[in-house]
């Protein structure tokens, strides 16, 4: 189905971005450097420039990029990480396919992980706190640093969708031990399919990404340290990253300034409640903008009858489904947003005639 309002755009994205891109592609395989070559060194320095860190390691999504940090951090059977149950599965994933246990807790307002429900989730084998930076803000890091320094405890963080977020005027991905990014083409730096980066300043879990993710070979010396896994980020989509990194900040102003038209063409609308959270601390990067309603399923039917498309992030708790053995959770909120939130369109290139019918939309459904 053609939308009259895409969630997001990939066709127009590429016209705008034609030009670099195709540069960038076919001076890739021109050269022949197709796996572990400048192009992807290149990515990897600007990235983490970008973040504010000293290593960045291409991986080729961001669930790899979780697995192998939490590895990294010594995660493994016997042992609990804390995260949220609201976000997407392979946060969740990742910690099983450590053996590991994950502990969920709910989240605030804001979406992100409750702090204060932190500390009584800690038992005497946790290892580590995963926080999901979701939608675009990055979670309250201080206190979730602070909990975690008290009880001797690793800080991995999923930022996945908060690349270019701020808390304190640090970056997402900056905090913890190591961070992880995804760059799904739906991402706000989307590649040309899977791909992922993990970020640290510490050396020894930035080289041990780097051979996990070549099946634990040590390219200078040829010596194979693990039963690694199949898992670079492609070199041609090193280079398509590089130079959409180079857009970020531009295509963030946009997304907040877009954000901000929904704040003010849906503010006071039925019993919508819109993104807006404290800003002294955060940049938000607004990888999504999400509203929540009571009404969600009516609404999102008749945007989808009006040529607006949107998505559900997620609709049914993860221990509601069965195939996942995941233990029952009592996590209200979580709960309840699974019933509300439906994410409207929002990419780089959503324009403002789309926000202004989005929300015309919006307000004859409640009227
Ligand atoms: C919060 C979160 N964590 C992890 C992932 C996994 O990313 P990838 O698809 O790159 O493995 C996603 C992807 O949507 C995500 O939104």
């Amino acid at each position: 189905m053609s939308y009259r309002v895409p969630f997001v755009d990939p066709r127009e994205h590429y016209r705008r971005l034609k030009d670099e891109v195709d540069v960038a592609i076919t001076d890739t395989l021109a050269r022949g450097d197709l796996v572990l070559r400048s192009q992807l060194r290149d990515f990897e320095r600007h990235l983490a420039e970008f973040v504010g860190v000293k290593y960045a390691v291409g991986v080729n999504s961001c669930y790899h990029a979780l697995h192998f940090s939490l590895l990294a951090a010594g995660v493994g059977p016997g042992q609990e990480v804390i995260t949220v149950a609201h976000t997407f599965l392979a946060t969740i994933s990742a910690i099983v396919h450590c053996g590991a246990t994950p502990v969920l807790v709910d989240v605030g307002e804001d979406y992100n992980l409750d702090p204060h429900l932190l500390e009584e989730a800690i038992t005497d084998r946790t290892k580590a706190i995963l926080p999901v930076h979701l939608n675009g803000r990055v979670c309250e890091m201080e206190r979730i640093l602070g909990i975690a320094e008290r009880h001797h405890l690793v800080v991995i963080e999923d930022a996945a969708q908060a690349l270019g977020g701020t808390f304190k005027g640090k970056m997402a991905g900056s905090f913890g031990l190591a961070g992880c990014f995804s760059f799904y083409p739906l991402k706000a730096l989307g590649g040309l399919g899977d791909g992922g980066a993990v970020t640290t300043n510490d050396a020894a879990v930035a080289r041990m990404a780097t051979l996990l993710r070549f099946n634990g070979e040590d390219r200078e010396t040829g010596e194979f340290h693990y039963h690694g896994y199949t898992a670079l980020l492609d070199n041609v989509q090193a280079a398509v990253l590089d130079v959409k990194l180079r857009h970020l900040p531009r295509w963030i102003d946009h997304r907040r300034r877009i954000a901000a038209l929904y704040d003010h063409a849906l503010e006071d609308v039925g019993d919508l409640r819109l993104p807006r959270f404290p800003e002294e601390h955060h940049v938000d990067s607004f990888q999504n903008y999400v509203i929540r309603t009571r009404q969600r399923d009516a609404l999102r039917a008749y945007l989808t009858g009006q040529g607006v498309e949107t998505l559900v992030h997620w609709s049914k708790p993860w221990w509601e489904h069965r195939g996942l053995q995941l233990r029952e959770w009592d996590l209200p909120q979580t709960a309840r947003i699974c019933r509300e939130v439906v994410s409207l369109p929002m990419s780089a290139e959503t324009t403002e005639a789309q926000v202004d019918y989005t929300a015309q939309c919006i307000r004859t459904f409640f009227a």
